[in-house]
């Protein structure tokens, strides 16, 4: 058995819009996910998550889950339009309740909180005045987050600004598959160059507001890795990298845009103010990365003798220790979570149980890695499954589960699969572990 750290943080993770449901229930105002699930078409079977989970009417349900499996952590996020319903202005104090009432059943539970305040269902009121592509954003943003930090900062320590400024900057602006939708490439770097300068912008207002802040952000980073290692393939993995990883990697922890990358983009590159790259890299007191498999260049198809999972996102850990150790290797980094990390199968119901000995091995060989990179130097202080539950995956609606557990979507009932089972008992053997 690998050896893990004994302080080293167990969690697991989801986000607001695709668990909470609640749409529009106590004042909740509209989302740009709203919007986009309730336009037809946009979803795999027209799924939305006006429901989900209805966690946020099942939460002390959920928290006794999480209490079982043993849970050290646990991430979600914050639906900025549940507590200000127009993005600015009125707050409203029934959706603060919700997180309020959410925070204090976790600590009770001995659950440290930690919470994102942007997993991507931005208040549709600021989407209609430009959402991300208007650089008002930055203050707005900065308002939100002091209004948040102020409410809950005295349990809250852990906060992340941002989860994955790549899929909020190019899948809802450039490939448009997610909210809002938009197909415009100058636009969608102009997006990625906002959400940095509020990621920055954000960071300030926490320092300001929280005693004993741990402040940072949630980085999506996809490795790519060569079949044949011919020139050009490598070629491609490095322009890959360049422009997908180090364009958001290289301003928050260099404090400068890829100088490649800003070559390539040429006019479509961002419009940059002076003082927005410092700040955009503020010191952060941990970072985390959500990982869930590689590109292979080269590959014809699927990568002999590989899995695959539903997604069709090959199941393969090396890389992603490899990736560990790179990343420690290229910067100066603050300490790392694995802030999601999971896979989803076709997952069948027996017996009031779920056996998914694959998602188990997913999660099995991904520890091992992380173990593998922490022994080779790599600072890293905690892993948080994606997900706690089955929900929404964005464009792909209910279809692809995620969950370690199961969610009946036509009865709210919550099922164990062996892989909860297993991590439960993963969990408890490692913190018996002397330090
Ligand atoms: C990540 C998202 C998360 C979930 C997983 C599968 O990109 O952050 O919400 O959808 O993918």
């Amino acid at each position: 058995m690998n050896t893990f750290p004994s302080d080293f943080v167990w969690g697991a993770a989801t986000a607001s819009y695709q668990i909470e449901g609640a749409w529009n229930a106590d004042g909740k105002g509209e989302s740009i996910w709203d919007r986009f699930s309730h336009t037809p078409g946009k979803i795999i079977n027209n799924d939305n998550g006006d429901v989900a989970c209805d966690h946020y009417h099942r939460y002390r349900d959920d928290v006794r889950l999480m209490r079982q499996i043993g849970l050290r952590a646990y991430r979600f996020s914050i639906s900025w339009s549940r507590v200000i319903p127009n993005g600015v202005g009125a707050v409203n104090e029934k959706g603060i309740d919700f997180y309020d009432r959410l925070v204090d059943a976790l600590l009770e539970e001995n659950i440290e909180p930690y919470a994102t305040l942007y997993h991507w269902d931005l208040p549709q009121a600021l989407q209609d005045k430009g959402g991300w592509g208007n650089r008002d954003i930055i203050g707005q943003f900065a308002d939100y987050t002091a209004l948040m930090s102020k409410r809950l900062g005295d349990r809250i320590k852990y906060w992340a600004t941002l989860n994955e400024p790549w899929v909020i900057a190019f899948m809802g602006h450039r490939s448009g598959e997610h909210a809002p939708g938009l197909k415009d490439e100058a636009l969608s770097l102009q997006v990625s160059h906002h959400l940095l300068v509020a990621h920055g912008a954000a960071i300030d207002v926490l320092r300001a507001t929280v005693r004993d802040v741990k402040a940072g952000i949630v980085i999506n980073l996809w490795p790519s890795e060569t079949m044949h290692n011919t020139e050009q393939e490598l070629q491609i993995a490095h322009d890959m990298w360049q422009r997908d990883n180090a364009w958001f990697l290289d301003p928050i922890f260099r404090g400068s845009y890829p100088a490649d990358v800003l070559e390539f983009y040429g006019a479509r590159a961002p419009k940059i103010l002076p003082g927005d790259m410092a700040q955009i890299s503020r010191d952060l007191d941990w970072w985390g990365v959500n990982y869930y498999a590689r590109h292979m260049i080269g590959a014809d198809g699927p990568v002999p003798g590989s899995e695959y999972t539903e997604m069709g996102w090959e199941v393969y850990a090396p890389a992603f220790e490899r990736m560990l150790v790179r990343l420690h290797n290229e910067y100066r980094l603050p300490p790392m979570y694995i802030t999601e990390n999971g896979a989803a199968f076709a997952d069948v119901v027996e017996d009031d149980y779920v056996y998914d000995p694959r998602r188990v091995n997913y999660l099995e060989t991904h520890l091992d890695a992380m173990a593998n990179a922490i022994a080779r130097g790599v600072d890293l202080r905690g892993y948080f499954v994606w997900s706690l539950l089955d929900n929404f995956e964005w464009a792909f609606g209910y279809g692809k589960r995620f969950g370690i557990i199961y969610i009946d979507f036509e009865t709210q009932q919550r099922i164990w699969k062996e892989s909860a089972k297993w991590y439960a008992n993963f969990i408890r053997a490692h913190q018996m572990q002397p330090a």
